[in-house]
């Protein structure tokens, strides 16, 4: 297939974009009364507005020929179909046979992978049922008190951004911790206060050779059997989440406490899998459940609604014309619940590393802008920070509003003022405020003529910033098991449409092989040959400044 962007759907769109830039979105919405009504689309709980796009019908008309050109629904099929649509690694891709409820056959290489989820789900709920009631101690015979969960990207920050997200869900009973930094602060600090006699780590690496991880487990190993003095604790103290069964039990932990994955599973999209093992210990088994329950629901939705009427394929098409035809080069996601503060940082990995790519499937340099940088934090904290960007900069930033309706934490009239703040967002970076309204204002205030012109230019907001509003009656399980599958989803759209492999991430690879040569030199006290001047300047001043 020739590159996307030299197809002439890729043109249509670049000229549909000259005609759609002189447009504004308040004549948009004034001239067609029933744009609201029609560009809207609720799915499992979730409820999207995304009619604060600078777009029309016509924009959509040509953004779904554009997904036809790039046969989005074929490449649809093959990925539930558990074909290797990661090609460099030639893996399948298929992280929805981890929430696929149904249990209709997934098939991988021939097989039916449904019985071994099963399988491991099956360990999950067992392990995680004796954990919860203290049937499961530590070496000692005392209660689990506290989990820490040692791995890092994908096996880190989607148990803890859930875990986050659900705290109204989680137990008093046992809290849960998680060290992702190789940097000795983070250990160190999180073990701090922890009792080892209490406390239970699991080891969550798919590969189980990770620098950060496996330097954090053997200083957790230390510090348990530093207090404990006896080898035979590890086995009450340390489980694994791995796809490497050697690795584990090379590491000191007994298989029969490592909870398997596969390599079909991507790091990135591997909390379903056992590496949500963390969530399941902090909400129990049931609510696990109807995360992927919530998961699989979009699944559904995704796999078989038409296109035009696909949630997850219209916001990753809206994605494409923001990045592609108007410029944008990043993308903001504004959760407007204090639960889902770590829903950004989730998704820069997520988002990322998937589509942060420059080559095609068939390794030929692309021509056309790929994934943008992914940022946020929640409302209303971003307000006063950098919202005044978004309204009156010279950037186009493109953003998602994400709320609920009822909040866990009934507190006098907090939430209505969360969302009041929410919805005015929206409406005010799509309306704006022309020259002529802020002179009125002005003039209404008292001012002078000469301060009003002085003042009005500065008061001026040109609007038509896009937003796309998730609304949802309430942050649960089920909900933020959807919302993570509509993101998850809505990369791939955007990366079959650009031609790329989402699913590899050779990109981290150069600076990890890097690090460990420098390592052996700092090890060694002297910067080796080979690098460059200021490499070489660094490593001796950190050398000097370290005391070598
Ligand atoms: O950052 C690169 C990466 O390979 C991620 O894709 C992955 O989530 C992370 O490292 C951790 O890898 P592992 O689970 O093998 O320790």
């Amino acid at each position: 297939m020739s590159m996307i962007s030299h197809t002439p759907q890729w043109q249509a769109l670049q000229q549909h974009w000259e005609e759609m830039r002189e447009h504004h979105l308040r004549t948009l919405f004034a001239r067609d009364p029933d744009r609201a009504e029609r560009m809207r689309l609720s799915v499992a709980g979730l409820h999207l507005d995304y009619s604060k796009n600078l777009l029309t019908d016509e924009t959509l008309r040509l953004l779904l020929e554009l997904a036809r050109a790039a046969d989005l629904s074929g490449w649809q099929t093959r990925l539930y179909d558990g074909e290797p649509i990661n090609v460099t690694e030639q893996r399948a891709v298929l992280h929805m046979a981890l929430r696929n409820r149904s249990n209709r056959p997934m098939v991988v290489d021939g097989e039916d992978v449904m019985p071994l989820v099963n399988g491991v789900l099956a360990r999950i709920e067992r392990f995680v049922g004796e954990v919860r009631s203290g049937a499961w101690t530590g070496h000692t015979g005392r209660r689990i008190s506290d989990v820490v969960n040692i791995g890092i990207g994908g096996s880190n920050l989607g148990p803890k951004m859930v875990c986050a997200a659900l705290s109204p869900y989680c137990s008093d009973q046992l809290r849960v911790h998680f060290v992702s930094n190789v940097d000795a602060t983070h250990l160190v600090e999180t073990l701090r206060g922890l009792d080892p006699e209490t406390t239970l780590f699991v080891i969550a690496s798919k590969t189980f050779s990770t620098q950060e991880t496996m330097t954090n487990a053997a200083s957790a190993r230390d510090w348990l059997l530093a207090a404990l003095d006896d080898s035979g604790a590890v086995a009450r103290h340390f489980v694994a989440v791995s796809t490497n069964t050697e690795r584990v039990s090379a590491f000191g932990i007994d298989t029969a406490n490592m909870f398997e994955f596969w390599d079909w599973v991507g790091g990135r999209y591997s909390l379903w899998s056992a590496i949500g093992l963390p969530i399941a210990l902090a909400v129990g088994f049931e609510r696990f459940v109807e995360l992927l329950e919530g998961a699989h629901a979009i699944d559904e939705h995704h796999r078989t609604a038409p296109l035009e009427r696909n949630m997850p394929v219209l916001l990753g098409l809206i994605g494409v014309w923001y990045a592609n035809f108007a410029g944008a080069r990043t993308h903001a996601v504004l959760p407007y619940d204090q639960s889902l503060r770590l829903l950004p940082a989730y998704l820069q990995q997520g988002d990322m590393e998937s589509n942060g790519k420059r080559v095609g499937r068939d390794g030929e340099t692309l021509e056309h802008t790929t994934g943008p940088v992914v940022w946020g934090e929640p409302g209303t904290d971003g307000q006063h920070a950098f919202y005044q960007l978004i309204h009156q900069g010279t950037q186009l930033i493109p953003a998602d509003f994400i709320g609920a309706a009822r909040s866990h934490h009934e507190l006098g009239d907090h939430h209505d003022k969360l969302m009041a703040n929410c919805f005015a967002q929206t409406e005010a970076l799509m309306r704006g405020r022309t020259l002529d309204e802020a002179r009125a204002e002005l003039r209404a205030a008292g001012l002078s003529d000469e301060r009003v012109e002085a003042l009005a230019p500065h008061r001026v907001f040109p609007g038509n910033r896009p937003t796309n509003t998730l609304l949802m009656e309430r942050l649960t399980p089920f909900t933020l098991g959807a919302l993570i599958a509509l993101y998850e989803h809505r990369i791939f759209t955007q990366g079959v449409i650009w031609g790329i492999n989402s699913f590899d991430q050779w990109g981290v690879e150069l600076g990890k092989q890097l690090a460990g040569v420098i390592l052996g030199e700092l090890e060694g006290g002297s910067a080796g040959e080979g690098h460059d001047a200021s490499t070489c300047a660094l490593l001796e001043t950190y050398l000097h400044l370290r005391g070598a």
